[in-house]
């Protein structure tokens, strides 16, 4: 691991040097100190693993993040779009009340099944509901039911649709809430006017959708670590 520094801190040339060895390193550090993972999402990552889910959950230190969010919200109901094997499910749970209410959706029912059983391990089962199917579905299905405004929604699945989840969270997040969506710079690509990829039309395609909406106040972070480089949007929810 190159983790010696060639440059005087702040010197020209720094960020060239920078690379994927330190920021997984600056991520083992922040998670050894103030981020640690307790057992319960341990066992999480080890059983996505044993089942042969993408290691693509949230990072330790971005996870902890959406714990401060929940928080920091008040939240007491949130939706979360891509359950995975359920990490980022546990984490949020995790920084809920004790009757506070997650539901996080996920297209594969073999992935759902992996994460039932890590959030029943990591004792919040009583506060999640996994539902499967694609989520354009799921959210047709949650109107039909009537459901109530949700406090915090973390969208994180299939990534050309998150601009189609951040409407619908709009119109289901109460004033004051926050529409958290993760993967939204991807490398850099996000000031690529001309890529190709829908990923990336994607999301720049959310941030026009953004420009001038009155209904929230938002801010894109660029992030660096184990991840790589990519970014999460922060979108607070105006009173109407
Ligand atoms: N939030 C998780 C990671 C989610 S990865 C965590 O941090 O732990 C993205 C997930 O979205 C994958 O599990 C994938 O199967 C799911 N997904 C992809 N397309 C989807 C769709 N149309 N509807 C619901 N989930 C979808
Ligand atoms: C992918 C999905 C994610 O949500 C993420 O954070 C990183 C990668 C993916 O589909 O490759
Ligand atoms: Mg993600």
């Amino acid at each position: 691991m190159t983790t010696e520094r060639p440059f005087p801190l702040g010197a020209r040339g720094n960020i060239l040097w920078m690379n994927q060895d330190i920021f997984s390193a600056v991520d083992a550090f922040i998670g050894e100190t103030i981020v640690a993972e307790d057992e319960g999402l341990r066992g999480a990552v080890e059983a996505a693993e044993e089942a042969g889910l993408p290691a693509i959950q949230v990072s330790p230190p971005q996870g902890k993040l959406l714990q401060l969010l929940v928080r920091l919200a008040g939240a007491k109901r949130i939706l979360e779009f891509g359950t995975l094997g359920g990490y980022s499910a546990i984490l949020m749970a995790r920084a809920l009340p004790d009757a506070g209410r997650l539901v996080t959706l996920e297209a594969k029912p073999e992935y759902a099944e992996v994460a039932r059983r890590s959030i029943e391990r990591a004792g919040v089962g009583e506060r999640v509901e996994v539902r499967v199917g694609p989520a354009l579905e799921e959210l047709a299905v949650l109107e039909q039911e009537g459901v109530d405004p949700f406090d915090l929604v973390f969208i994180d699945a299939d990534k050309v649709n998150t601009p189609n989840y951040f409407r619908w969270a709009l119109d289901h997040t109460r004033p004051g809430g926050l529409i958290v969506a993760d993967n939204v710079v991807r490398d850099g690509t996000l000031a690529e006017a001309h890529n190709p990829d829908d990923a990336v039309k994607a999301q720049r395609a959310l941030h026009e959708m953004l420009r001038g909406e009155p209904r929230v106040s938002a801010t894109t972070i660029q992030t660096v670590g184990v991840k790589g480089y990519d970014g999460l949007l922060i979108a607070l929810v105006e009173d109407a």
